[in-house]
């Protein structure tokens, strides 16, 4: 349609019909089967049947029938049959699960994480999907707060930018009618993050200096890389729920941004500003949503119980409204759902497509590179085919090996790595005891009564528990190498998952201390959606992969890289602390006036453990060893217009092939505020043969160079600068150059 048809349409909608497109619920509403799955807290919102004939979109219906049932249905009731859009959380995946997000940008790979959107993005669009509620571009710095797992980015606004424009790119392609692609919603905007505490939905407060400088740019990259939608975050920005903040959504994301798509509310976020105390009561939360620019309220039904009213007593309130439809209109008219209500839904291509051969084997391949090699003393690494080997642990034969937004996948499908393991080893050479549980059931509980599900109760745990880990020290006896699979539980990270503790729990390291005790050597692999405590375990292992949630295919992959068919080659994007008291920790942190150089009481330390993390930003090991040398400037002296052009020599001093990801840091040593001790300006993950030995380049140019300053000026100041460059953001060598004006 064209848009002069759109604005017709609009004119001849009805107030109740506008106020409808302005509605999203969750699909159960129009399905008895009510299997969707509902992320937020499901609640009756008591619209009425014409109401609900009139909701613009549906959340999280997967499946062409299902989409196509709910699309008639909702369509045979609907006067100016306007289709419903769909809109869903396939955030790492639909039927093929992925690697969580963390763990995807731990690849420092543009084309893999590219490749694994567009898959994902496939996959749903036939099963029905046109919005998809990713990427979830939120910075973050504090392992508490469950979310982590969902970050791309981490703890580093560069990969951030560089993650937002890959995915929405990726998922949006260039014609959102085409099968494939599925409109972005980027998410959550703002600087959901940095909830105080870690504790999820929490207090967000910071300059906009602070929040221009770390947590805006990758939103910003988004917009700018033409996300459709936005989704605004549950928690206050400076004082302001971020779902009625003014600020934020028009004079940031609209005026500055020239944002033109859609702004949707998180799930009841616009009810939930009356708990927050910046609505008086439900009325204001609809007049303070619709001021603010919010065009889709999410699972409540402030604008459905409200906004006729509020557009009777003002006729500025409709004009609002009709900019909103008419923006919810021009999505569906992109999507090609006026001419076809059911997108590209497909029942056969859902049937040949949808987890396919191929896919399956991409994905493995895919989700290899995601994988974070944190030690690998006396090449305990990769095996030996010919040691007996014990694996021993709650994730050695566990197939729930996918992320807490995997709900479309199917978890009891995936194989696990006993699985694998018996693929290429023979029974007198390959040993199991499951060793502990996960969590004891006090933790379990902890988790099934959060979700509103039975309790378990298991008799004389202590008991039995005591006995299991017997059963594992017998078993470990006969091994020459233990493999630990340990980790948490995939409901104790993701949304509402916020920890105070982020230790292993007791259970596993009375598991790790027994078996330690036989002296052999022990390789973890560690299951998890955030950086864990791990200075309390990590001495008692010769090696350690790091392999978060994997997804589908993680066994098979997780196998061939401990095998040596595949050379690890993942980094962290964000830093591992010495504990939760450490949190928030991040690379990129200001000097202070007292950094710690010497043993001495009254620097910036703690007095109980060490002040840099225990394992670094950019940080991973390979099979590999690459040594680093001649890092050269071209000049050491710029103006702005010039370009300085970085080398250094990188070399493959093994027998392995394998990458590397070089990573380029800049200092800014003096600035009118205080400027990181480093940032990540540029990274390159590049293939090395056998004993090859290479020279990469990287320029720095004067956007390399700006920041926020205290007016607010996005700019580059003279002075000196130092240049790092290495495998991780610790071991670098640095080269210094001047900025002159
Ligand atoms: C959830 C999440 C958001 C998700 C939305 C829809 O509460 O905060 O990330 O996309 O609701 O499920």
């Amino acid at each position: 349609m064209k848009d002069k048809d759109l604005i017709n349409l609009l004119n001849q909608m009805t107030l109740d019909e506008k106020i409808g497109q302005m509605v999203q619920v969750a699909g159960d509403i129009f399905l008895e089967d009510t299997i969707d799955v509902s992320t937020g807290p499901l609640k009756n919102l008591g619209l009425s049947n014409e109401m609900l004939y009139n909701v613009g979109s549906i959340l999280n219906v997967m499946g062409a029938e299902r989409v196509k049932k709910v699309q008639d249905e909702y369509l045979s009731k609907s006067r100016l049959k306007i289709p419903l859009l769909f809109m869903d959380d396939v955030i790492n995946g639909y039927k093929i699960a992925f690697p969580i997000p963390i763990a995807q940008g731990c690849s420092w790979n543009v084309e893999t994480i590219k490749e694994m959107t567009k898959i994902s993005a496939m996959e749903s669009n036939i099963a029905g999907a046109n919005v998809n509620f990713s990427p979830m571009v939120d910075l973050s710095r504090d392992a508490r707060w469950g979310r982590v797992m969902e970050s791309i980015e981490g703890e580093d606004p560069y990969l951030g930018q560089v993650y937002a424009k890959a995915m929405v790119e990726a998922y949006q392609g260039k014609d959102l009618s085409e099968l494939g692609n599925i409109a972005s919603c980027v998410k959550h905007i703002a600087a959901y993050g940095a909830v105080e505490a870690g504790r999820d939905y929490n207090t967000v407060d910071m300059s906009e200096r602070e929040f221009r400088q770390y947590y805006l740019p990758s939103y910003k990259a988004a917009i700018e890389s033409g996300a459709e939608m936005i989704m605004t975050s549950f928690n206050i920005v400076n004082g302001i729920p971020a779902t009625i903040n003014k600020w934020l959504i028009q004079d940031i994301i609209r005026n500055e941004l020239n944002f033109k798509g859609i702004v949707i509310s998180d799930y009841g976020a616009i009810e939930e500003t009356i708990a927050h105390g910046a609505s008086k009561d439900e009325k204001q939360a609809a007049l303070n949503a619709i001021n603010a620019g919010v065009d889709i309220e999410m699972m409540s039904s402030m604008y459905s119980n409200n906004l006729k009213e509020l557009c009777l007593e003002n006729k500025e309130i409709e004009e609002k409204v009709n900019e909103s439809v008419l923006r919810i209109l021009r999505l569906k008219n992109k999507l090609g759902l006026f001419e076809n209500p059911y997108g590209n839904i497909d029942k056969q291509k859902e049937d040949i497509y949808i987890m396919n051969k191929d896919n399956l084997e991409r994905a493995k391949k895919l989700t290899q590179e995601t994988f974070v090699m944190l030690k690998n003393e006396n090449n305990i690494l990769p095996l030996d085919t010919n040691k007996k080997i014990a694996l021993i642990g709650p994730y050695a034969d566990n197939s729930a090996i996918t992320g807490s937004w995997s709900m479309f996948s199917d978890r009891t499908k995936n194989k696990t790595i006993l699985d694998m393991f018996k693929e290429r080893m023979t029974n007198e050479k390959l040993l199991y005891s499951k060793g502990t549980e996960i969590l004891r059931e006090e933790k379990i509980n902890e988790i099934l009564r959060a979700d509103g599900l039975p309790l378990i109760h298991v008799e004389n745990e202590k008991e039995k528990e005591e006995l299991s880990i017997k059963e594992a020290f017998e078993t470990a006896k006969e091994a020459e190498i233990i493999i630990l699979l340990l980790g948490e539980h995939y409901r104790q990270s993701g949304e509402a998952c916020s920890r105070s503790n982020i230790s292993l729990p007791e259970n596993q390291i009375k598991l790790i201390n027994e078996l330690h005790r036989l002296n052999k050597p022990m390789i973890m692999i560690l299951f998890n959606g955030r950086p864990l405590q791990l200075n309390n375990v990590a001495d008692k292992f010769d090696g350690i992969l790091e392999v978060w949630f994997p997804g589908t295919t993680g066994a098979r992959a997780i196998t061939e890289v401990l095998f040596g068919d595949v050379n690890p080659s993942g980094k962290l994007t964000m830093s591992f602390p010495q504990n939760a008291g450490q949190c928030p920790i991040y690379y990129n942190h200001y000097n202070t006036g007292r950094p710690l150089l010497r043993d001495f009481r009254y620097m910036s330390r703690y007095q109980d453990i060490p002040t840099e993390s225990f394992y670094s930003f950019g940080y991973g090991l390979s099979y590999c060893n690459f040594k680093y040398e001649n890092l050269k400037l071209d000049k050491n002296k710029m103006t702005e217009e010039d370009i300085i052009t970085v080398t250094i020599d990188v070399e493959n001093q093994s027998a392995y092939e394998g990458y590397e990801v070089i990573q380029l840091y800049i200092q800014d040593l003096f600035g009118s505020v205080v400027r990181p001790v480093k940032e990540l300006k540029g990274f390159k993950k590049e293939f090395f043969k056998p004993f090859e030995k290479r020279q990469i380049k990287f320029e720095i140019d004067i956007e390399m160079l700006k920041f926020w300053n205290q007016d607010l000026e996005y700019i580059a100041e003279e002075g000196d600068f130092k240049v790092y460059v290495g495998g991780n953001s610790v071991n670098v060598l640095e080269e210094t150059f001047k900025l002159n004006r």
